[in-house]
């Protein structure tokens, strides 16, 4: 009897060690937005859900869950209110008039890594082969580096290799980041987090600088996002670049001695619920989130972060870092080869991050950054023979290919905590200011603006490259800006047909003084225009916008491959080249559509937003939290446009990049150089680093069908060793009691006790009935996982065949894409 109870009470504490978390694959998520007045556990009751808890640190939000096979009728009552809600039918007196706002949560398909592998060692390089032609170090700077190191007691063994930190070679070409380091100022006291697919904790060259309570895995509900895939290894190389400790392990980071975290959400399949609650993780503690990911860079995708998740970064913007806002910053993605730009994601041209693109150790475009209006800088990352030299998955491991703007973004978050090390209390605007005010210009021949205060602004490098120094030295004097305010225009209705070929169709709105002082406005940041136009062919379009300053914007280019017949709805583009003008005056949006063919369309209406500083800080009230009903046509003017003579606007099936039969693809990685100083042509296929589904078993030691609890696998072989204990313990016992009974038996005597504990042994065992076959099954699944022992090493090891494999399936035979694969991606939008 006392056995019994104490085995079941051991299962218990076994079992309820592992968390509930978020399972897709069985259960349906709801979120809802709450009048703060309303018990949620009331509204789960009512809706036949289970309560989960509080979503993320949205206000008044909550989540609730429903196994799938459960039969409930919260659908039906969700959707029955917001048809009353709609035509304003409640009473306000039943639990459900508290339900404000609610959606069922899908999963959505994982967003793209921003990485590419550059092209295996060539001629070019890597620039110190030895080969001739290669470019030769000069011999003075390299004895100032070695200087630096031993002033700075660096002794990392690829210090030497990291150019983007001190470039040897094309003097001038890194971020100019040692005088910062000369000062003490190293990123002590900043935080940024890596929202990506886990970063390697126990790495020796990360360990010492990772802030494990601002850390989360959202993939496996686990505190640790510790890599478990093969593929695992991106948020790990970005993580190094960031804050790799100075120790002698692989090389340093831009801030050293920054913390860094991890939020583990690219791994699995997730939904805007769990995104929303990542984005804004711990937002007190983590104050730079680098993503270096976002939807497909194809061409021809066009998708945006969803309610939920810009509810999420406006709450941190406005509550994170004790009310001075938490920093973005967002790889500007790889698609420029596919005609992509980055005002077509989302996530790139809102207006709370900092997008960051990538040129290469020459100071080069390269042949995948994409161009566009919101962009705000670019930094060093792969190409012209070389890539970023950083840390990997593993205790002592390095890696000297990292790429893409997927390596741009990380170099970025480092300098904004080099930043923040030095004036703590600086807003994300104050940030974004001091990029306006220090980007250095680049390769000045190409399409560069003087705006109207005098900086230079082009689409291809944003306000230029990134410099360590420059920023640090404005972050430590800059006049901090009043709070932010915004003037809305009214939509404009235009309801007019597209001309074709050389004409454009303009439409202006004047802005004026008394405009912007009601609106308590003082001085333009970034500019939002959105927009609805029909299009039976979306990729003839593009759109500039016009300021008072005449200026132009490219806020939409051709794109080649983009065929969708959807035209633009409710989409919002945006531009930082207007920084520093006043706002008044007209301005205009000119849409065009220069390809002659059977594709034409209309251009419904637009809205003007300009974003800034406010006037009088005291009577200025923060921005609403977004809402379902930002795009709704309160104030309507209609307007008559006019026609103007129009030039192709850019796009990048220009000059750059012949329209390729074999450019066809979601994503170029396979740039060769042709020729030294060209540009290279992107052709050939996909990487293969979105992982096959097949590696998310690498999350279970058992089948499916055995809980995972939601915990790593370490723990699971805890939870099922234990039980495995339990279980051969109580056989033990059983097989104990059962001769003893036998022998009583023997003697024909009564014992209920035994008949109890028969019960209760049965139940531990698997689930009365099938107790006995599970049991075994069971057992035996253990002993096999037992004697993998070292399944993340086995893990590892296979994923760096994979590694040594990358090259070989860039080769030429892998050239063909498929255009179904164009095409599917194109169905998921
Ligand atoms: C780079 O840093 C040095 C100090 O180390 C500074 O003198 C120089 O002005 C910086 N470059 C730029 C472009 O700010
Ligand atoms: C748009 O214009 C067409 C004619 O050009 C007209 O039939 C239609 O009603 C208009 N739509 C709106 C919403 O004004
Ligand atoms: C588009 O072209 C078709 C025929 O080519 C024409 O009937 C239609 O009115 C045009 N639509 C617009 C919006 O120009």
């Amino acid at each position: 009897m006392h056995t019994s109870k104490c085995l079941g009470f051991l299962a218990l504490v076994c079992l309820s060690a592992a968390k509930l978390h978020r399972n897709h694959e069985t259960h349906d998520y709801y979120a809802i937005h709450l009048q703060p007045d309303k018990s949620p556990q009331q509204v789960a009751s009512v809706l036949g859900l289970d309560y989960e808890g509080k979503l993320g640190e949205l206000q008044d939000h909550h989540t609730f869950s429903s196994p799938r096979h459960r039969k409930h009728g919260a659908e039906g009552l969700l959707e029955d209110l917001r048809l009353r809600r709609r035509k304003r039918e409640f009473t306000g007196a039943g639990i459900l008039d508290g339900v404000l706002w609610s959606q069922k949560q899908k999963t959505k398909p994982r967003m793209e890594k921003r990485s590419i592998l550059p092209p295996p060692p060539t001629r070019q390089g890597p620039p110190d082969n030895g080969l001739p032609g290669a470019p030769v170090a000069d011999a003075g700077a390299v004895a100032e580096r070695a200087d630096l190191a031993r002033e700075l007691t660096i002794e990392d063994p690829i210090f030497n290799e990291q150019w983007h930190l001190f470039n040897t070679m094309q003097l001038g070409h890194d971020i100019n980041v040692t005088g910062v380091w000369k000062q003490g100022i190293t990123g002590e006291g900043a935080t940024a987090v890596m929202v990506d697919d886990g970063i390697d904790m126990y790495s020796d060259d990360l360990k010492d600088n990772y802030f494990a309570a601002g850390s989360y895995d959202f993939n496996d509900d686990n505190p640790e996002p510790k890599p478990r895939l093969g593929d695992d290894r991106h948020g790990t190389r970005c993580a190094g670049e960031i804050a790799a400790v100075k120790n002698g392990v692989c090389g340093v980071g831009v801030a050293y001695n920054a913390k860094i975290g991890g939020l583990r959400i690219l791994s699995k399949v997730i939904t805007d619920e769990d995104e929303a609650t990542a984005m804004n993780y711990k937002f007190q503690d983590n104050q730079i989130y680098s993503c270096s990911w976002g939807p497909p860079d194809d061409g021809q995708s066009m998708d945006a972060p969803g309610l939920l998740i810009r509810k999420a970064m406006v709450t941190a913007i406005q509550q994170g870092r004790q009310g001075r806002g938490n920093i973005y910053v967002f790889a500007a993605g790889n698609g420029r080869g596919s005609g992509d730009n980055c005002n077509f994601d989302g996530y790139t041209n809102s207006i709370y991050t900092i997008t960051v693109g990538g040129i290469d150790r020459k100071g080069k475009q390269t042949y995948y950054s994409e161009h566009c209006a919101a962009q705000l800088v670019v930094t060093y990352s792969s190409g012209s023979g070389d890539a970023i030299h950083t840390t990997d998955v593993g205790v002592n491991q390095c890696y000297a290919n990292h790429g893409g703007t997927s390596a741009a973004a990380p170099l970025g978050a480092g300098i904004f905590a080099l930043a923040f090390s030095a004036r703590p209390e600086l807003t994300w605007r104050d940030l974004q200011h001091i990029l306006v005010l220090t980007g250095v210009p680049i390769n000045e021949d190409e399409d560069w603006d003087t705006t109207y205060i005098g900086r230079k602004f082009s689409h291809a490098y944003g306000y230029g490259k990134l410099d360590a120094y420059a920023v640090v030295e404005k972050a430590k004097t800059i006049d901090l800006l009043k709070p932010q305010a915004w003037y809305n225009s009214p939509w404009l209705h235009i309801n007019h047909s597209i001309p074709q070929g050389t004409d454009g169709l303009l439409s202006s709105f004047e802005v004026t003084k008394e405009h912007l002082k009601l609106a308590n406005f003082e001085k333009v940041e970034h500019v939002t225009v959105t927009m609805n136009v029909q299009h039976t062919r979306r990729g003839d379009l593009s759109v500039e916008l016009r300021s008072p300053t005449g200026l132009v914007s490219h806020l939409s280019v051709t794109r080649r491959l983009d065929e969708a017949n959807a035209g633009y709805v409710d989409w919002t583009f945006m531009s930082v080249a207007h920084w520093g003008e006043s706002g008044i005056g007209k301005w205009s949006v000119v849409v065009k559509d220069t390809n002659v063919n059977e594709h034409n369309g209309t251009f419904t209406d637009w809205k003007l937003t300009l974003w800034g500083e406010c006037i009088d800080a005291a009577s200025q009230p923060l921005l609403p939290i977004p809402t379902e009903h930002d795009d709704d046509d309160h104030t309507v003017i209609s307007a008559s446009p006019t026609f103007i003579s129009v030039k192709p606007g850019p796009s990048e099936t220009a000059t750059d990049f012949p329209a390729n039969p074999t450019d066809h693809q979601h994503r170029p990685v396979n740039a060769k150089p042709t020729a030294p100083g060209a540009i290279s042509t992107a052709s050939s296929t996909a990487l293969p680093d979105a992982p096959p589904d097949e590696d998310e078993t690498d999350t279970y030691f058992l089948p499916h069908y055995f809980p995972t609890f939601g915990v790593s696998k370490r723990t699971q072989i805890w939870i099922y060793g234990a039980f495995a204990i339990i279980v051969l313990f109580c056989a033990g016992l059983g097989t104990y009691f059962f001769i003893q009974r036998r022998k009583r038996r023997r003697s024909e005597r009564e014992d209920y006790e035994f008949e109890i504990l028969d019960d209760e042994d049965a139940m531990l065992n698997g689930n009365g009935a099938a107790g006995g076959k599970r049991k075994g099954r069971r057992a035996g699944e253990l002993y096999d996982a037992f004697a993998g022992g070292s399944d993340e090493e086995q893990l590892l090891s296979e994923s760096e065949k994979e590694d040594e494999e990358e090259y070989r399936d860039i080769g030429p035979a892998s050239t063909e894409p498929g255009r179904g694969r164009s095409q599917s991606r194109q169905g998921e939008m």
